[in-house]
């Protein structure tokens, strides 16, 4: 596994992939990889790809106050993960090689960008596609995998990739789960054990919403949204969204059919967690 911090390096390392007649498989992360990132590997591996993961906590996507500073970091623990799935290469640039002074030129979306999210972290979805994009141009995937529990990510990325054209299939891939029902995510590992136990209520309302459309046939986005509202707001975490939408746009439902989604965010103390379900 090649190890390379450098945009020319990696970029002459995958023409070489390239030449041999291998489809580019691409990961992008933040690090602190988890069984989420994983899955997203083991996805390119075994569409016989050769597979890069990026590694960059990426400045431009918190906002002055966000956790940038203490997001978690272990590149050792994360190279040794990757080591084990057989990853192909790694990518692992600093700020300065990413963004070289002065950097004048960003990508965002407009009303996507605003909704959900974006009303809680301004800013945010034009520092991840300026990255994206960045990554996308220094490694050209065949292929690039983003998990659904980021779900409006999944859908600004597939949308920017449609709008500029760029020659990238997104593959989509579920989100994986701790035995608890928690959303596989780094920033679980801000939680205390009490504060992870409030946590899981996200995922329970969601799971409640599940089992009334898919067993009761409950279809109407009010009433399930209304219910899941009831358990969040039971426990001790401040509910910042829980809404019905259209997968494509995110625009709010009034029924839940196929590409249709809930998506919703809480805060547990100073920990802000995302989790939804989706009918694609
Ligand atoms: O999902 C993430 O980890 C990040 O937003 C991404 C896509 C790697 C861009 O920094």
């Amino acid at each position: 596994m090649k190890v390379l911090d450098k945009k020319s390096d990696i970029r002459s390392e995958i023409e070489d992939a390239r030449r041999s007649g291998k489809k580019i498989g691409f990961v992008p992360t933040m690090g602190f990889l988890h069984q989420g990132h994983i899955s997203l590997i083991r996805r390119a591996k075994e569409d016989g790809c050769f597979t890069i993961v990026s590694i960059f906590v990426n400045p431009l996507q918190f906002r002055p106050g966000e956790d940038f500073h203490r997001y978690p970091r272990d590149t050792n623990r994360d190279l040794s993960m990757l080591e084990s799935e057989s990853v192909d290469a790694v990518f692992t640039p600093s700020t300065e090689e990413m963004y070289k002074k002065p950097h004048l030129t960003e990508v965002s979306l407009s009303n996507i960008s605003e909704k959900l999210e974006g009303a809680f972290r301004p800013g945010h979805f034009r520092g991840v596609c300026t990255v994206v994009t960045k990554l996308f141009n220094i490694v050209k995937p065949d292929r690039a995998y983003f998990g659904w529990k980021d779900a409006q990510q999944l859908i600004i990325i597939k949308k920017m990739v449609s709008d500029l054209d760029f020659n990238i299939e997104i593959i989509p891939a579920p989100t994986v789960r701790d035995p608890d029902g928690l959303a596989a995510s780094s920033r679980n590992t801000y939680l205390s054990l009490q504060e992870r136990k409030r946590a899981l209520v996200l995922s329970r309302a969601l799971q409640k919403i599940k089992e009334m459309v898919e067993f009761q046939q409950i279809t109407d986005a009010a009433a399930l949204i209304e219910c899941g509202k009831e358990i969040i707001n039971s426990e001790n975490v401040e509910l910042q969204y829980l809404e019905a939408v259209e997968l494509e746009n995110l625009e709010p439902v009034h029924t839940i059919k196929k590409n249709t989604g809930v998506l919703g965010a809480i805060k547990v103390g100073n920990v802000r967690l995302i989790d939804n379900i989706i009918w694609e």
